[in-house]
């Protein structure tokens, strides 16, 4: 069987591959990943790198038009699931392709491995490089120091509790408060007050919070600007979607 066949032959035993580039374009996407994108039937995507993935293999397809709608992102995901399970229908070989790692805050890919369980049908994740990667080599710091990382809204909202003595990370941040995808979103003073007040429970006012994006290989990034976990919303106007918060333990005078 020639090396081809054997990759199509693996490939057929696959109903579903979850798989994430990493943060900087493709540049540090695994070998691993690299083949089982070039042995899938269908690559359907959610990232910057169409050209990129068509070269890898020639049936991707980019799902951005189901993503940027503006509507409810809870909407917009499950249209994505239902766009990937009718092409796991029509038969095996299907990658999902985003930026990141596939199971790290990724509520699609998350919904997707729970319907292939349910449905007895074979799907693989592979392990991919993540923001949590990227985030702390910009930043010099050892997650080894203890780290919590949540999504600002459910932070808030589920008012969860928060240890100040360890590393703590923010994700969504952009997206603060909002149901919408990003492009729906607008800046308004005080948009990030709850959030700013939920801060203020444990730490003191002048407590640092670092703005954090790591270079995203498509002209964005990296960024890293300090500021106080009370003056959040005042630098909405440097925010963008993918943006990060970072809070140094209490103590830390990072
Ligand atoms: C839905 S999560 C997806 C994370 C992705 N699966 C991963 O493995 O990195 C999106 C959030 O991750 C964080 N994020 C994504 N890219 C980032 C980057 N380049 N720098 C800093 N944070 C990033 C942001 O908080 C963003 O809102």
């Amino acid at each position: 069987m020639s090396p081809k066949a054997r990759d199509l032959a693996k490939s057929e035993l696959v109903d579903l591959y979850l798989l994430g580039i990493g943060i900087n374009g493709l540049s540090q996407i695994t070998r691993e990943t690299l083949d089982a994108i070039r042995r899938c039937r269908v690559v359907l995507h959610l990232s910057d790198q169409h050209t990129a993935l068509k070269r890898l293999n020639k049936n991707t397809v980019n799902l951005d038009e189901l993503y940027w709608t503006g509507e409810e992102r809870g909407i917009v995901y499950q249209r994505i699931v239902s766009r990937v399970l009718e092409e796991v229908k029509r038969g095996p070989g299907v990658a999902l392709v985003s930026y990141g790692h596939p199971l790290v805050f990724d509520d699609i890919c998350a919904t997707l491995r729970r319907r292939m369980d349910r449905a007895r049908n074979r799907c693989v994740v592979l392990p991919a490089v993540s923001c949590l990667d990227t985030i702390c080599v910009d930043l010099s710091i050892d997650y080894g120091d203890g780290l919590q990382v949540f999504d600002a809204t459910a932070l808030v909202n589920l008012e969860l509790s928060m240890c100040a003595g360890i590393h703590t990370l923010l994700f969504q941040v952009y997206e603060f408060g909002e149901e919408g995808t990003a492009d729906a979103i607008e800046e308004r003073v005080e948009r990030f007050r709850p959030l700013e007040a939920y801060l203020a429970g444990f730490y003191s006012d002048k407590h640092p919070a670092l703005i954090v994006y790591s270079q995203d290989g498509d002209g964005e990034g990296p960024l890293k600007f300090r500021t106080t976990i009370r003056s959040i919303g005042k630098h909405q106007a440097r925010m963008f979607p993918g943006v990060s918060i970072y809070i140094p333990p209490m103590h830390d005078e990072r």
